[in-house]
């Protein structure tokens, strides 16, 4: 019998009841990727109010990398439970606080002294992680990337690059912030190929310190070593050691944002180590804390220091219970060799992608990096239309028959893995089965009204 049991069909009557409630009392804004409310969650499954038992590929959108309520995460949560809930850094310190700054400092890449504070979500780290590189540097300019996502508070939601559903009616946006494409090479904006391009859209680095932004003005490049909610989109290694040269020249910060890329997500603790990237400043968030809100601002303890004492904290960024789950999380990760989990994981669901790719033309793109891997869908494999409706008729095949994926991509068109990364052998194969017949319903869906037309 397989890990997937479904007793209704999805959703059931049960989340259907609370679909109502929810529409009445929760803002129509935020989103939902599954038609389920969930009930219980153990590893890679979780349990819906009406008892379907169904794989996650989602992960909390990539927070939980460990799993669901990994029992080292629990132990050591119930354990603080009993030692103190709240007292807030700025009131009275604590030692794993302290204790995990100096893991992530000892763990993030760079041989330097570095320092590390704690917020609540990947937005608040990188916005303070903007705000020290303001500090440090004296000078406002930013630049980010399109297809980038940094998060949804007024300075990240600038920083983001889709506009719809992030931007559109939310402005004026933050100022100062300047914008190139991405090394997004299936799409590339210049229309040039890798590596003959010599990763030409990162020395356009140059061309906007000309034409857009003075480069003495910029405080940091803030980018994703592998696109999140852009599409997957994993850059070359070189675009990073151009945009570094770049930076060091004109002494700017590189700010690695690796709040989806983190954790053995890759294939190494962080994508950073993987791609030879040093930053400046390493913005964390997401896995880190196991299931549990906690992010992280590890950067050269110089830039980290430049803030005045009280310019940066908050009430409850690194919450004992967080940092308590985030010491267990650092554990599994290396005990379990999560990262070298990541790559296996990703190498099978490559293998059998590629298969798909052949049998389907819709399948435009097979990409990754470790387990962060993704399919992106074209309704046409020459124009490379993007194909969001289908990518929606997938998801939507994969939640009925007992899978939670989520799309992501500028254009909505891709799927993406963000499974936990010590899934059950049987249970990935089950759930690369579960994603293999929703393409095959999906596409013979659209080949069969393509006919009818
Ligand atoms: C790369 C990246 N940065 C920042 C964020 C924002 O994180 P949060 O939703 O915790 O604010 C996300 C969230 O998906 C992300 O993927």
């Amino acid at each position: 019998m397989g890990a997937i049991q479904l007793r209704t069909s999805i959703p059931g009557p049960a989340s259907k009841e609370l679909w109502r409630r929810r529409k009445e009392a929760v803002p129509a804004g935020i989103y939902h990727a599954a038609p389920v409310f969930i009930a219980r969650s153990e590893g890679a499954l979780v349990e819906d109010v009406d008892g379907n038992r169904m794989i996650d590929f989602a992960g909390g959108i990539g927070c939980l990398n460990v799993g669901h309520r990994a029992p080292r995460v629990l132990a050591a949560v119930r354990a603080q439970l009993d030692r103190y809930l709240h007292a807030c850094f700025s009131v009275t310190p604590y030692e794993l606080y302290v204790s995990l700054a100096e893991k992530m400092n000892a763990r993030a890449p760079g041989a330097f002294p570095k320092k590390t504070m704690f917020v609540n979500s990947g937005a608040e780290a990188v916005e303070n992680a903007v705000k020290i590189a303001r500090c440090y540097t004296g000078r406002p300019a930013i630049v980010c990337f399109e297809d980038a996502f940094h998060g949804r508070t007024l300075l990240t939601m600038s920083m983001t690059s889709k506009t719809h559903p992030y931007k559109a009616g939310f402005g004026p946006f933050a100022g100062e912030i300047y914008r190139l494409p991405y090394a997004y090479c299936f799409r590339c904006a210049y229309s040039r190929t890798f590596p003959d391009c010599a990763v030409h859209c990162g020395r356009e680095l140059r061309t906007l310190f000309q034409r857009g932004v003075a480069a003495e003005t910029v405080a940091a490049v803030v980018v994703e070593p592998v696109l999140g909610e852009g599409g997957f989109v994993p850059a070359p290694r070189e675009f990073f050691e151009v945009l570094q040269q770049i930076c060091r020249e004109h002494g700017i910060l590189l700010i690695a944002d690796e709040v989806q890329t983190g954790f053995g997500r890759t294939g190494t603790l962080f994508a950073c180590d993987r791609l030879g990237i040093v930053p400046d400043i390493l913005v964390t968030a997401k896995s880190l804390g196991g299931g549990l809100p906690l992010a992280g601002v590890t950067g050269r303890a110089e830039v980290m220091d430049a803030p005045g004492v009280g310019g940066i904290g908050g009430t409850f960024g690194g919450s004992p219970l967080s940092l308590a789950a985030a010491h267990a999380v650092l554990e599994i990760v290396d005990d379990e060799k999560l990262a070298a989990r990541a790559d296996e994981l990703g190498e099978r669901f490559r293998s059998r992608a590629i298969y798909w790719q052949s049998r389907w033309p819709e399948i435009g793109d097979v990409r990754g990096l470790g387990a962060m891997q993704a399919i992106e869908l074209v309704r046409d494999p020459g124009s490379r239309e993007p194909a969001k409706a289908l990518a929606e008729e997938v998801a939507r095949h994969c939640h009925e028959r007992g899978l939670l994926v989520l799309t992501a991509g500028t254009y909505g068109n891709v799927i993406r893995l963000l499974v936990p990364l010590n899934i059950l052998r049987p249970q990935f194969e089950e759930g690369l089965d579960v994603l293999e017949a929703a393409l095959a319903a999906a596409f013979e869906q659209q080949h069969e009204s393509a006919r009818t037309i």
